[in-house]
């Protein structure tokens, strides 16, 4: 297939492109774009063949349901039978990071929800994706960008290097801001379940509905391979070729660890002021126990230690709490549970 990249240039060339590429959408092509997280691979919500296309493109399992992407939080109106806990959430949360798991309407075919009789619906932050979906004028279905279980995709270029010659369009909107992908949550019985954390946190969520809980598996390594509330949570994710090891250890521990087992063909996370510290090859995270630093930086660092080539890749385990919960989630995932205490 022929694919054409566009590079967002922030000028009149850059609407008439997005006309186009909704255009696409429209008619069934698959066209990826940048979002507030990561670059999803989108197509029409409406059509059982453009989903059935979404799946072969990543080489996905088809049971993995797909979020829908709409523009304004009430397009959800037509797609899903929501509540007033949705509209509490939305004013707060929306747009942004966060989808929202809700029965579906009879619209949203099931190739596009993996069987099931719910749907996930996501209103981006984003310009160019909300731009997007507004000139295609249906909902837009997309996963992350990349190829099914390869790091998701927060540059243009990860896009390209996956997905290049198996969708009809790529836009290039430069780096994601965020990182790592939306907060999933179910809003059934008036509860919020966190089913994969994300940059809108249980504690945020907290402000708006007094019962949040988290699903078992966003942190249980044991439900890897499971049957999930979520499908997505039960595949190896995240993974690169490197192995990733996650190391139980604070600060020297971690350092003086790293240094005595690391070979020549490995490489570690490590802050700023860290770097030096290292024998093995430092992959700079940016300063030390920023959350927002490292998930902006997790999955291009994860690709970077597969172009050097990296074996082992050691990384500082996260807290599994509050702003590093998506962290420790995805990590514990991409490290399929390697995990070494000190
Ligand atoms: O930030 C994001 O959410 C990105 C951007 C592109 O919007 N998208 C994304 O999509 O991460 P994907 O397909 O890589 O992950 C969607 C997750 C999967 O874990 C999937 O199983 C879950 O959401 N999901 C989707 N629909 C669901 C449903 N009806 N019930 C339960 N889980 C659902
Ligand atoms: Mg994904």
């Amino acid at each position: 297939m022929e694919t054409t990249v566009y590079k967002i240039v922030g000028n009149d060339a850059d609407r008439e492109m997005l006309a186009e590429a909704g255009r696409l959408l429209r008619e069934g092509a698959l066209v990826a774009f940048p979002t507030e997280t990561v670059y999803g691979l989108g197509a029409s919500a409406l059509s059982t063949d453009a989903a059935a296309k979404i799946y072969e493109a990543k080489g996905r399992p088809s049971d993995n349901p797909l979020i829908v992407h709409v523009c304004e939080p009430a397009d959800a109106e037509a797609l899903a039978y929501t509540t007033p806990l949705y509209y509490a959430l939305a004013e707060r949360f929306m747009p942004g990071p966060l989808t929202v798991i809700m029965p579906k309407r009879e619209l949203i075919p099931e190739a596009v929800t993996g069987g099931l009789d719910t749907v996930a619906v996501r209103c981006p932050t984003n310009m160019v994706a909300r731009e997007l979906i507004r000139m295609a004028g249906v909902p837009v279905a997309a996963p992350s960008a990349n190829l099914s279980g390869s790091p998701s995709p927060t540059k243009g270029e990860h896009v390209v290097a996956d997905l290049y010659g198996r969708v009809d369009m790529i836009i290039d909107g430069g780096d994601c801001d965020i990182g790592v992908e939306s907060t999933v949550i179910s809003i059934a019985d008036g509860i919020v379940t966190i089913l994969r954390p994300g940059a809108v946190t249980e504690q945020m969520l907290s402000e708006v509905c007094s019962d949040v809980r988290v699903d078992r598996a966003v942190v249980d390594l044991g439900s890897v391979g499971a049957k999930p509330a979520s499908p997505g949570m039960k595949y190896k994710h995240y993974s690169p070729n490197a192995n990733v090891i996650l190391v139980d250890a604070e600060g020297d521990v971690f350092v003086r660890y790293v240094n005595t087992v690391a070979g020549d063909d490995d490489g570690v996370f490590a802050s700023e002021a860290e770097a030096e510290m290292f024998r093995p090859r430092a992959l700079v995270t940016g300063q030390v126990g920023s959350a927002a630093e490292l998930n902006h930086s997790l999955y291009a660092l994860l690709r970077e230690a597969d172009e050097l080539g990296l074996k082992n890749v050691y990384i500082r385990k996260p807290p599994a709490w509050g702003e590093h919960l998506a962290l420790f989630n995805r990590l514990i995932r991409a490290a399929a549970g390697q995990i070494v205490k000190i």
